[in-house]
């Protein structure tokens, strides 16, 4: 049976991994996990294995932060010579984290099948890092795992050849699915003395929207009027954490990242989830649960169009009168086909399918005529 090395990296890597990992063992193929290291604190990592029931790496390149390029190359340079070594069939690369285009660039070089799984997302917002790691990950893939139609519309536009094309459904939602009656039953909601129903749930982490001290404080302010009506609760990424520096904003309690099971009971209990993070659109839709995007576009439309979210910019007034009208007329409950925790095993039989076949696209060339 082939070789597939699977690429964990970052904290939203763990549950999209999880699926196709499972569904390619079951299917009897060789898999070697490897984590980049991207994450590494035990909030962001530890208990996501534990949570998810993860086993520990195969290989772990330990390459933990850094600027972009030395992330990058960093990743790269480690990954390499483990490629060279190890000579797997495919690589299996998710989601749009620095470790996933670098990954992706070194098994593409290497001439192994690359498989990239969550293709063909667009924000068409180039200043967001993962944006471009999106575009070049596509780029240098063999097979294009899609969660959506409009992931698999924006493949197409691009030229890609339909063979490279699978519309595979959501793998975060497999893992959703599997583990939402543990979630459930966390008392995490206890421990904070939340009701569910009666709380708002709060993430921030994007760079453009943490970095700059004037529009974190511009979203915080609105976040302090909403929590006048519903009280807010903010699990803190380490990047948030640095930029608050100490400080609590008015009106919101704030804590450790959370893990998995708990952040997703914290999420089905919530009035609403306010979020610049792409999976936590995904999931609230999953949920049914109102979801607030705090950023002007997005790479998952699907979950407007299909879903429960609304994206509502940056703007505080914005921010603080779509909250009110969603406390008292919430948008409608939809999830998006295929979102049905079948899509490691969609996944899984079309690679597998493709590595015994015996042919190879290696698709150098987009579609003559094709747009990028
Ligand atoms: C990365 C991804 C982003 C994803 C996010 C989820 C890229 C370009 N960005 O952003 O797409 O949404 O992960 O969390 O790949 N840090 C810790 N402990 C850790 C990891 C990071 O303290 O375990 C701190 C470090 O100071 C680091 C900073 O957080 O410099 C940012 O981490 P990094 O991985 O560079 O980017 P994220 O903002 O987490």
């Amino acid at each position: 049976m082939p070789l597939v090395m699977c690429i964990a990296a970052a904290r939203p890597n763990f549950m999209k991994i999880k699926p196709v990992m499972d569904a390619l063992e079951a299917r009897g193929a060789d898999v070697a996990l490897v984590h980049t290291g991207q994450h590494y604190d035990a909030g962001m990592n530890d208990v996501f294995f534990r949570d998810l029931g993860i086993r520990p790496p195969d290989h772990h390149l330990g390459t933990g932060s850094g600027s972009h390029a030395e992330q990058t190359g960093r990743v790269m340079a480690a990954f390499e010579p483990l490629v060279g070594r190890e000579k797997p069939d495919a690589v299996v690369v998710v989601g749009d984290v620095n470790s996933t285009l670098a990954c992706a660039l070194v098994g593409a070089k290497a001439g192994v099948v690359v498989a990239h799984v969550e293709a063909g997302l667009r924000s068409r917002n180039w200043g967001m890092p993962e944006e471009i790691n999106r575009v070049v990950a596509d780029r240098v893939s063999d097979l294009l795992f899609a969660a959506s139609p409009d992931a698999v519309d924006n493949l197409r536009t691009e030229g890609y050849h339909e063979d490279q094309i699978h519309l595979a459904g959501n793998v975060m939602i497999d893992t959703l699915l599997t583990n939402l009656d543990r979630a459930l039953a966390s008392d995490v909601l206890a421990r904070h003395g939340l009701t569910p129903g009666e709380y708002g749930l709060v993430t921030l982490h994007r760079p453009s929207n943490v970095d700059d001290p004037a529009t974190l404080d511009a979203i915080l302010g609105a976040l302090a009027q909403i929590s006048a009506s519903l009280p807010l609760i903010m699990p803190v990424h380490p990047r948030t954490a640095a930029r608050l520096d100490g400080r609590s904003p008015a009106g919101l309690t704030l804590t450790p990242p959370a893990g998995y099971l708990d952040f997703i009971a914290l999420q089905a209990g919530a009035r609403m989830v306010l979020t610049d993070s792409g999976g936590i659109q995904e999931e609230t839709t999953a949920l049914g649960v109102p979801c607030l995007t705090l950023r002007e576009e997005t790479e998952r439309p699907i979950t407007i169009t299909e879903g429960t979210n609304i994206l509502v910019g940056l703007d505080p007034t914005r921010i603080v009168e779509t909250a009110a009208r969603v406390m008292t007329d919430p948008p409608a409950k939809r999830c998006p086909a295929l979102w049905d925790g079948k899509a490691g095993d969609r996944i899984a039989d079309a690679l597998l399918a493709y590595l015994g076949s015996g042919t190879r696209l290696r698709p150098t060339q987009l579609r003559p005529g094709a747009r990028v």
